[in-house]
């Protein structure tokens, strides 16, 4: 990865390398942390932070539903996180906020471990591949299935959460394909490791709903938006698993990801095989909002007050 110059740990910026946690940090071995994933652009309005404040209430809520009351305002984690962009000196960045259980107590009753904060900002391109967003990726149904709300909470976005997206992932990668795409236990779609799905099918958007097992994602919300906007009619409900074979077009949103068109699965060409048209349509105007070139959707950047704290 990419390193930057500072971190900012619990209300301090530190230099990168001096970063470190306990080897006993209760969240190494049990996964209790919570964490966002963010990112920066550099826009016709400065450096901007796409949706800060949505991504830091998901990052509280994500918390709350694992009994971690936030040691920090939402403001003061708003204003650490601009401030690390500005030190660092990045103008397009993913950042990672993480609140996890640190060392003190080990053992499954994590409430006497101590709650620490961290925020790290890097320079990283599309998690999918500049050639994945443009030609699109292959993609592979996953046997391993979602996590269950009967086990877990899919709408938290918790650490411990991530090994069934890594066992998917690793299982995809070593088939050589690009991502996974996870179902439910009934077989429903869900959702790739890191992003939202949806199938075009006759110029409609289909997308599983947010109690399908889903991280309600906000790219997600960004571009049900901007498809409706579009005129593009959007439906939230269930999808089977042949219907991603059916599908004319297949994509997938995360911030990691941005938006990548899904070009095959299970070795079934989607549509002719290529990034389609109505993907592509709102592909463009994603990527114009996250760039600030569309002023429709302004009030969704957090600007970055360059120039404020310029890098010492
Ligand atoms: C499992 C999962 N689903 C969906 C998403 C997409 O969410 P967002 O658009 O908020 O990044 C992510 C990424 O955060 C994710 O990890």
């Amino acid at each position: 990865m990419k390193q930057a110059d500072l971190i900012w740990m619990n209300g301090e910026l530190i230099p990168w390398e001096d970063a470190k946690v306990h080897v006993l940090t209760h969240g190494l071995h049990y996964g209790t942390g919570v964490f966002e994933g963010v990112r920066c652009y550099d826009t016709q309005l400065g450096p901007a932070v796409f949706r800060h404040q949505d991504h830091i209430e998901r990052l509280f809520r994500s918390a709350h539903l694992y009994y971690m009351p936030v040691p920090f305002e939402r403001e003061t984690i708003r204003q650490a996180t601009l401030e690390l962009v500005a030190r660092n000196g990045l103008r397009a960045c993913y950042i990672r906020p993480i609140v996890y259980r640190g060392y003190g107590q080990m053992g499954l009753n994590p409430l006497e471990a101590p709650i620490e904060v961290s925020i790290a900002a890097w320079e990283w391109g599309a998690y999918l591949g500049e050639a994945g967003k443009r030609d699109g990726i292959r993609a592979k149904v996953s046997s391993w299935r979602r996590i269950s709300p009967d086990s877990l909470i899919p709408a938290s976005k918790a650490s411990g959460q991530y090994l069934n997206s890594v066992l998917a992932k690793i299982e995809s990668q070593k088939s050589g394909y690009e991502e996974a795409i996870l179902l439910d236990e009934h077989g429903n779609v869900c959702e790739g490791t890191g992003e939202n799905i949806y199938i075009v099918r006759d110029g409609e958007i289909l997308t599983p709903p947010t109690n399908a097992s889903i991280l309600d994602g906000i790219s997600r919300r960004s571009v049900i938006r901007i498809a409706r906007d579009l005129g593009y009619r959007v439906i939230e409900r269930n999808l089977a698993r042949s219907e991603l074979y059916l599908a004319d077009e297949v994509f997938l949103t995360g911030t990691a990801a941005e938006l990548t068109p899904v070009r095959e699965i299970d070795d079934h060409p989607i549509g002719a095989g290529e990034p389609g048209p109505v993907t592509r349509h709102v592909q463009q105007v994603f990527d114009d909002a996250l760039h600030g070139r569309d002023e429709r959707y302004h009030a969704w950047l957090d600007p970055v007050p360059v120039g404020a704290s310029a890098p010492s």
